[in-house]
């Protein structure tokens, strides 16, 4: 099965979705360092596409490769334009945008830095990544055996590819018992981050989110939903907490690319308030689809449309 993608940017051209192929060989393919990002384009009240947060994706991108040493051969334009040119030449409305860095073939092991630095876009059709379900009720997720990343062994600021393994067995280990997500802790026993999204609670009318800088990515989800939220005369908190924090919060929600405003019902067998999505979940589920398809006027400059 594939995706529904017709078109490929792969190292400055467009190639058919079949050509779009790597040798067995390739580096990043054994041992995972690569880069990638997730990013959204929605259809605009107006009919036409916007990229929601594009500069600071590709900004990541291009950290996370200064981050892991690799030599990324395109500037922050040259990727931007092909992200923009990626969903054009696919259609237009609502698709996941998928920038990817990686080594290439050539030499092998740990130590190899002559393989060719690779960059791949890929543009297409993504619905809810937690369901449609999950976005109008709440999820049902559960707190993983597996701890996130030192912060000394992740390097929390990139997004690495091979750092997903752990987010992958933290995901695969809930949803065999049943769950839709899973809510990793740090090695301190502090809360960080679900296995692909922020995590924010509310209590007493305040809202809590774990601190960048701690074993967290620092998502674009998140600081739009910190923006929007203390525009809204929100208080919010950007501190350490446990997970008992969690079972009496009076709201829970998940924020990320492709979880976007993901509310969460339960967390290990304990309902979460009225186990419904909260008010406040709700008036910022509303406030960021407002905003990622251009309904409120805010923030135009989160938004560049695709001609
Ligand atoms: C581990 C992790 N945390 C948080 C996020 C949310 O980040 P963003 O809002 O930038 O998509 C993601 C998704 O990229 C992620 O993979």
């Amino acid at each position: 099965m594939g995706l529904e993608t017709d078109k490929i940017w792969f190292d400055g051209e467009f190639v058919d979705y079949a050509d779009a192929t790597v040798h067995v060989l390739t580096h990043t393919l054994h041992y995972g360092l690569g880069a990638f990002e997730g990013i959204r384009c929605y259809r605009q009240q107006d009919g036409r596409s916007a990229v929601f947060r594009l500069g600071e994706h590709i900004r990541r991108l291009l950290e996370t490769c200064h981050i892991t040493t690799m030599d990324v051969p395109f500037d922050r334009q040259e990727i931007e334009k092909a992200c923009l040119e990626t969903i054009s030449i696919n259609g237009s409305g609502d698709f996941y945008l998928r920038p990817l860095v990686f080594m290439g073939h050539g030499e092998m092991g740990l130590g190899a830095t002559s393989n060719d630095v690779h960059v791949a876009i890929i543009a297409w059709p993504w619905g809810a990544y937690l369901g449609d379900e999950g976005l109008q009720r709440g999820i049902r997720a559960k707190i993983s055996s597996f701890s996130r990343h030192h912060v000394n062994s992740a390097m929390v600021k990139g997004k690495i590819n091979g750092q997903y393994v752990n987010s992958i067995l933290a995901k695969r280990e809930v949803m065999t018992a049943g769950y839709d997500e899973a809510i990793m802790l740090d090695t301190e026993g502090y809360v960080s981050e679900a296995s692909g999204e922020n995590i924010f609670i509310v209590r007493d009318g305040k809202i809590y989110t774990t601190p960048e800088g701690s074993s967290i990515l620092s998502g674009i989800t998140r600081d739009t939903l910190l923006t929007l939220a203390r525009e809204r005369g929100y208080e919010v908190v950007e501190q350490r907490f446990t997970r008992d924090f969690i079972y009496v919060a009076d709201e829970i929600f998940m924020t990320g690319t492709a979880a976007e405003v993901t509310p969460v019902r339960e967390v290990d067998d304990r309902t979460i308030g009225t186990g419904e999505p909260g008010p406040m979940t709700k008036a910022l589920q509303n406030a960021y689809f407002d905003t990622v398809k251009g309904k409120t006027g805010d923030h135009p400059e989160w938004l560049t449309i695709v001609e």
